[in-house]
């Protein structure tokens, strides 16, 4: 399974922070927005990763994560000229999808809950059409919403309704089988100009090959949008993070715990970041499982 992360977009409600820097870039708590949806991907199990952002920002993308190698990921780069949508990520990327199943997922979006990694995976293993994440929200206007039955089945997609006809917002992780480019390629853009996702979902509804899966109560899917929510993904991010002494989205440890890595070259990824509470974390979790034997504590 491929996966793409989209982080381009213009990011204007956070002007004039976005004017010089992407949106994916900024801080959430300790680490740049990016890590969260890469850590998503990760967790899935996929190592093939297609990142596309803005021809001005991808080389800072690129500076930050290089070929994927040190994270045991293989990680492409690809441009998007200007927002030309959501589903535009799936011809930008249709070369490297190539036919195979694959996760989508949006730049600025972080997910945290239990058993998530769980949750990805089993989806990801028996996939089938395409599978929505819906996340319940006071706000549905203003995203894509889901109408879904007393049996859980969907019944209608809309892209920010006047009047949603529920509270289930679907949330920027999209799972598509092998059919998704060829989709794509039959959309029309919208009044916007836009390659609209909530069109390709449809095309899916339509077939019944659409599934929504809730995440409940336990899960929190964040908005990193206007400088208010992306102040308090931050605030949450580091206050889970002090009360358990654990850290959310932490690339190195999971590409350790996923087997991507070995302990001695995540300890190596940490060692680079001494300076930071970041970095020693990233040594202590490598040193758990068993770095220390190869490598002498600092
Ligand atoms: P949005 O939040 O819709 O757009 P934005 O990030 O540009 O922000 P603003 O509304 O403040 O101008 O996009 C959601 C995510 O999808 C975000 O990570 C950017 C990304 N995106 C693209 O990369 N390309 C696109 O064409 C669109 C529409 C979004």
């Amino acid at each position: 399974m491929k996966g793409i992360v989209l982080a381009g977009g213009s990011g204007s409600r956070l002007h004039p922070v976005t004017l010089a820097v992407s949106k994916q870039l900024l801080p959430v708590g300790d680490k740049p927005m990016v890590y969260y949806p890469l850590s998503v991907l990760m967790l899935a199990g996929i190592r093939d990763i297609l990142i596309i952002s803005t021809p001005a920002e991808l080389p800072r993308f690129r500076r930050l994560f290089g070929d994927g190698s040190g994270l045991g990921l293989r990680i492409g780069y690809a441009e998007q000229h200007r927002p030309g949508g959501i589903a535009e990520a799936l011809l930008i990327g249709a070369a490297f999808i190539g036919g195979d199943p694959v996760a989508l997922v949006l730049g600025d979006n972080v997910f945290h809950g239990t058993s998530f990694s769980a949750l990805l995976q089993r989806e990801c293993a028996d996939l089938r059409g395409c599978v929505l994440f819906g996340y319940r929200v006071g706000d549905p206007e203003r995203y894509g919403v889901a109408e879904v039955d007393a049996a859980g089945r969907l019944l209608s997609l809309e892209e920010k309704p006047s009047r949603p006809r529920s509270d289930r917002a679907v949330t920027g992780l999209y799972l598509y089988d092998g059919d998704a480019v060829g989709i794509a390629r039959g959309l029309r853009p919208s009044a916007r100009g836009e390659l609209e996702i909530t069109d390709l979902n449809r095309v899916y509804l339509e077939r019944g090959a659409a599934r929504m899966v809730d995440l409940g109560r336990g899960f929190a899917w964040l908005d990193t949008g206007t400088p208010e929510s992306l102040l308090k993904a931050g605030q949450y991010v580091l206050t889970l993070e002090e009360r358990q002494s654990i850290r959310i989205a932490c690339i190195e440890e999971i590409a350790l715990r996923m087997g991507y890595i070995g302990a001695d070259e995540c300890f190596a990824l940490g060692a680079r970041l001494a300076t930071s509470a970041y970095g020693r974390y990233v040594m202590d979790i490598a040193r758990e499982f068993g770095a220390e034997a190869a490598v002498p504590r600092l």
